[in-house]
């Protein structure tokens, strides 16, 4: 099952939080040559090159159906093509990434490879949700865990690639990077029930699930997980606090 824009779609504006969080880091300069890593649907793109005027940004995505909307918003100045954050060359005035590169193992590798593509003077901006320990999130491997799942899924789960905020810090301050910020904030958000929280993971966390179950265990497995996120998250309404981690640096 692929990324799917619409479902993607139905928590925009909590999404769009840690954006601004984000955007406030950004040293602005006339001119940057700008790479959004894992840009989506690509509306947060264009509200970034909205943000940078004279700036010629670029959006990548890996998922063709998220990439199919983000043409949509292409205008002089901001574009999008298929590619992977992993392995993209070149070097940028800002290398931006908002809520993506959790989704690319071994971070003791990647962000170093992300900050050597930092031109000189440039800087690097991100944001990565660091929430895998909630209980909405823990409920997925557990479910993962049981049967048919569990051999359908022959035993696999979602490693988190996501590092502790000293980390992230001390992988900046090796290759060089100069104005470290690294912070980690909980956005609080109220849903309406537990289901709407699974619905929410139902558009990220869970996609590598679906994807790797067969089509008639799909459903079975939503259901086990919502049944037992009802049990864990009674309220009407819930708090959902969700974890997030924000890093930025320069090159000098
Ligand atoms: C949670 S969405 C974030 C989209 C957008 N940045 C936002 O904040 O609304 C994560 C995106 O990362 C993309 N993605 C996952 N792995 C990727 C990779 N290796 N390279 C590029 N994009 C990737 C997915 O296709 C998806 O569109």
């Amino acid at each position: 099952m692929p990324w799917n824009p619409d479902r993607y779609h139905q928590f925009s504006a909590q999404r769009a939080q840690p954006f601004e969080d984000l955007l406030a880091l950004i040293h602005l300069r006339e001119g940057m040559r700008v790479v959004d890593l894992g840009a989506g649907t690509g509306e947060l793109t264009a509200r970034l090159a909205g943000a940078l005027p004279g700036s010629d940004v670029l959006g990548i995505d890996t998922s063709p159906e998220m990439l199919a909307r983000a043409h949509e918003l292409e205008r002089p100045g901001l574009r999008f093509q298929e590619g992977d954050l992993g392995a993209l060359g070149g070097t940028w005035d800002l290398v931006f990434s908002h809520a993506a590169i959790q989704w690319v193992l071994d971070h003791p590798r990647l962000v170093p490879h992300l900050f050597e593509i930092v031109a000189p003077g440039g800087q690097i901006a991100v944001q990565l949700p660091s929430n895998h320990d909630h209980i909405s999130h823990r409920l997925i491997r557990t479910t993962a865990g049981e049967e048919p799942f569990r051999t359908a899924l022959d035993g696999w789960t979602r490693p988190s690639p996501v590092l502790s905020i000293e980390e992230y810090a001390e992988l900046l301050y090796t290759v060089g990077a100069e104005d470290i910020t690294v912070f980690e904030k909980v956005y609080p958000h109220v849903m309406a029930d537990a289901d709407a929280v699974a619905d929410w993971t139902s558009g990220t966390a869970l996609v590598p699930y679906m994807e790797r179950l067969p089509e008639e265990l799909r459903a079975p497995f939503m259901e086990r997980y919502r049944a037992q996120l009802r049990t864990a998250m009674p309220e009407s309404p819930v708090f959902y606090g969700f974890r997030r981690t924000i890093f930025s640096a320069r090159k000098p």
